[in-house]
């Protein structure tokens, strides 16, 4: 249709419209490709503690709890009254994990993209998934990527789907060990703002990946070696939800735990009221191969997906300008437009990345 609307539409697109990449490749021709992957390896990690203070060491990290099936049967709700809710952080928690490279001396000379894990579980998670839109920044400052983490409106959120978020949260604190809380001792005051985060640094196809990723704890083999667990809650499966919960959610729980080289994730089942059920140890390679007998999901489909998206993105975006990258309705191609502005959180760290001993800009 013609007319002054249609071209109205066009006008606002070109303004700020810079490439696209269409997303017409089959799965099939994706599944030919085999993207090569480095092993995650950790180069720092930093703790935010209650308060909301960073401190660039591993004082938040837990430690699992290995007795963990002794909790069977408690009430997730436990809590819940004195449960601290997660404050949006914006672009300034990624000033933070910029903050650690720096306070480490992480060099990002050879370093293509820098970001948190979310960004890639997104990126990811659109090889299989066309039904949720998502955004983030792209910033280019010196050969680097930065991609910001930008949060969609969300719809709001009513007393139950809060309580089952303190779910997960709560899991998180029966499942790991905890000094200040003596044995049988109610749960109470978790702050969801307290984290443990990991830097790690990984090879997707051609492009060498920076990475902050939340780790929710650990433990370690007969020989001392330490590994990270990833904590999932889900509600309790029957024959009618378990293919769902294996095509989309174990999807999800691979794609988090693969990028950052997590390799078990422990699913705590709950039931309508948010008691715990029972809980499973999932090894992170055998949910792939489930799902891939299943042909319900091949991880190396979303690989090649995403380094193709980090491939495009790499070759469009110039350096010292600012970007939105979008996966928008109707989700059959990813949008790269100019955005006006860079976070300072960002522009900061940069310039003292670059220039260690001179304060910021303005
Ligand atoms: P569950 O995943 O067990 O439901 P993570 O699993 O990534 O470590 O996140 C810990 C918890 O944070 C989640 O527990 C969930 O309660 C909450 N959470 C994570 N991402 C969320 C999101 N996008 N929206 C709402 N809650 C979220
Ligand atoms: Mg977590
Ligand atoms: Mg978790």
């Amino acid at each position: 249709r013609g007319g002054f609307g249609g071209r109205y539409q066009n006008y606002q697109r070109d303004e700020r419209f810079v490439s696209e990449l269409k997303l017409s490749k089959s799965k099939e021709t994706l599944a030919r490709k085999s993207t090569l992957v480095q092993e995650p390896c950790e180069l720092a990690s930093y703790s935010r503690v209650e308060g909301g203070e960073v401190f660039y060491d591993e004082r938040g990290l837990r430690l699992f709890k290995r007795h963990v099936s002794e909790d069977i049967g408690a009430d997730l709700n436990q809590g819940y009254d004195t449960f601290v809710e997660k404050i949006d952080l914006g672009s300034e928690g990624f000033g933070d994990l910029l903050g650690c490279v720096r306070a480490k001396n992480i060099s990002l000379d050879n370093i293509h993209f820098v970001t948190f894990r979310n960004n890639l579980n997104k990126i990811l998670g659109a090889a299989y998934n066309r039904h949720e839109p998502w955004e983030m920044g792209v910033h280019k400052r010196n050969g680097t990527i930065y991609l910001d983490v930008h949060k969609l409106p969300e719809r709001p959120q009513n007393d139950l789907d809060r309580r089952r978020c303190y779910w997960g949260y709560c899991f998180e604190s029966l499942a790991t060990e905890d000094p200040g809380r003596a044995y049988g001792e109610e749960i109470h005051h978790v702050d969801s703002n307290v984290e443990f985060c990991s830097v790690v640094k990984t090879k997707l196809g051609a492009h060498r990946v920076l990475m902050g990723a939340e780790m929710d704890c650990c433990d370690e083999t007969e020989e001392g070696r330490r590994f990270y667990i990833e904590l999932k809650t889900s509600r309790e499966l029957d024959d009618r939800t378990v293919e769902r919960f294996e095509r989309e959610k174990l999807l999800k729980f691979w794609i988090q735990s693969f990028l950052a080289g997590v390799p078990y994730i422990l699913v705590g089942y709950r039931d309508d009221g948010g008691r715990l059920v029972r809980t499973e140890r999932l090894r992170t390679k055998d949910i792939a191969h489930r799902a891939r007998l299943k042909n319900y999901w091949q991880g190396n489909v979303c690989l090649a997906f995403a380094d193709e998206v980090l491939c495009w993105l790499y070759g469009t975006v110039k350096d010292n300008e600012d970007y939105t990258l979008q996966f928008v309705h109707p989700f059959m191609r990813l949008e790269l437009l100019q955005a006006q502005s860079c976070p300072d959180a960002i522009t900061n760290h940069v310039h003292l990345l670059q220039h260690p001993s001179s304060p910021p800009p303005p």
